[in-house]
C-alpha cells in the first residue's frame, strides 16, 4: 500500500507519518518511510538523531538514482521497475523504528534552484516502484497544496488530508481531497488531528458531512505528544492516546484497502 499524508503546514502530518510507519514496521511490514518536505524532519519522529538526520544523501543529491531516471529517452521515466527490496537495500536509510527512510531534498543555499527535480524523482519513483501486499509506502508530503500540481503523490492508493479543528486547515483539506478525485487514487480520506474536545469533534464531523468528506481517522489532542515535540523526543507510544487512535487508523486503511476500489466521499466513518 502507498500512502500520502498531506495538509496545511503544522497540523500534524510528520508526527502521524513517524508513527503509522512504526505502527506498520511493528506489525510485521517491510516499510519505507519517504520525506517528501523540502523542510524535512521526519527522520526525528523515526528516532533517528538530529546528527544522524544530517547525514543522509537525499534522492535529489543521490547521482545513482538520477542516473536511472535520467537514463531513458523519456523524461520522468525509470528504466526499471523497482521493488520495496531494492529501495531498502541500496537508497534508505534504517531508522529505531523499524521503518526505512528515504529523504527528498531541500534547498541548499539562497538562489540555488526550485526543488522541482527532487520532485520529478521522488513521482517517478513512486509511479514505479511494485509494492506487495505486506509493503507499505508512506509519503510525509509538503505543506499546501503546490504539490498537487507537480503530481508528486499522483500513484498512491490513499491520500489522507489531516486538518486540526480549525477552519483554515479544514478548507485546505477539503481542497486537497477535491483535487485529489482528479487522480486514480483509491481512497482519500480526511484525518482529523489534535481534536480537544467533543465540540471540535462534532464541529469537524458536521464539515466533513457537508462538504462530502469521508472522515476516516480522528486523533485527541495530547498534552505528551506537545511536550515531546517541544524537547525533540519521541513521545512513549504505551501512555499515549494520539498514538494508540493512529494505530487504529493504520488497522483501518488496512481492512479498507483489502476490498475497496474508490472509496472518498459519502460517507463518515471513526
Ligand atoms: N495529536 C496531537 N496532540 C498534541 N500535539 C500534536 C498532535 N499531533 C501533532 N502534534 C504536535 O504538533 C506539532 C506539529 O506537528 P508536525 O510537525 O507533525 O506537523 P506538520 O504538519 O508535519 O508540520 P509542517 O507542515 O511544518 O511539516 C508538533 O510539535 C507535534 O508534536
Ligand atoms: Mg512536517
Amino acid at each position: 500500500m502507498k500512502i500520502a499524508v498531506c495538509g496545511k503546514g503544522g497540523v500534524g502530518k510528520t508526527f502521524i507519518v513517524g508513527t503509522l510507519a512504526a505502527h506498520f514496521a511493528a506489525s510485521g511490514r517491510q516499510v519505507i518511510a519517504i520525506d517528501a518536505d523540502s523542510s524535512p524532519n521526519l527522520a526525528l519522529n523515526l528516532g533517528l538523531s538530529l546528527e544522524e538526520a544530517s547525514r543522509i544523501l537525499p534522492v535529489a543529491d543521490n547521482e545513482d538514482l538520477i542516473r536511472i531516471k535520467t537514463g531513458t529517452e523519456h523524461p520522468g521515466v525509470f528504466r526499471l521497475l523497482f521493488t520495496v527490496d531494492d529501495i531498502i537495500s541500496r537508497y534508505a536509510v534504517p531508522t529505531p523504528s523499524g521503518a526505512n527512510l528515504l529523504v527528498m531534498g531541500t534547498v541548499k543555499s539562497m538562489g540555488s534552484g526550485c526543488v522541482c527535480p527532487a520532485h520529478s524523482v521522488i513521482k517517478a519513483l513512486i509511479r514505479h516502484l511494485v509494492v506487495e501486499r505486506n509493503e507499505i509506502v508512506i509519503l510525509d508530503m509538503e505543506a499546501g497544496i503546490e504539490h498537487l500540481g507537480r503530481g508528486t503523490a499522483e500513484h498512491v492508493d490513499v491520500l489522507l488530508a489531516v486538518a486540526d479543528a480549525n477552519l483554515k486547515s479544514l478548507e485546505i483539506a477539503s481542497t486537497i481531497c477535491r483535487l485529489a478525485q482528479e487522480s486514480e487514487i483509491r481512497t482519500i480520506g480526511l484525518v482529523a488531528n489534535r481534536v480537544a474536545n467533543s465540540r471540535q469533534e462534532s464541529l469537524i464531523r458536521t464539515y466533513a458531512g457537508t462538504h462530502g468528506l469521508l472522515l476516516i481517522g480522528r486523533i485527541p489532542f495530547d498534552e505528551r505528544v506537545a511536550d515531546a515535540g517541544m524537547s525533540g523526543e519521541l513521545p512513549d507510544p504505551s501512555g499515549s492516546l494520539a498514538m494508540k487512535a493512529i494505530g487504529d487508523l493504520a488497522d483501518c486503511l488496512e481492512t479498507m484497502m483489502q476490498d475497496t476500489p474508490r472509496l472518498s466521499s459519502g460517507g463518515v466513518r471513526i
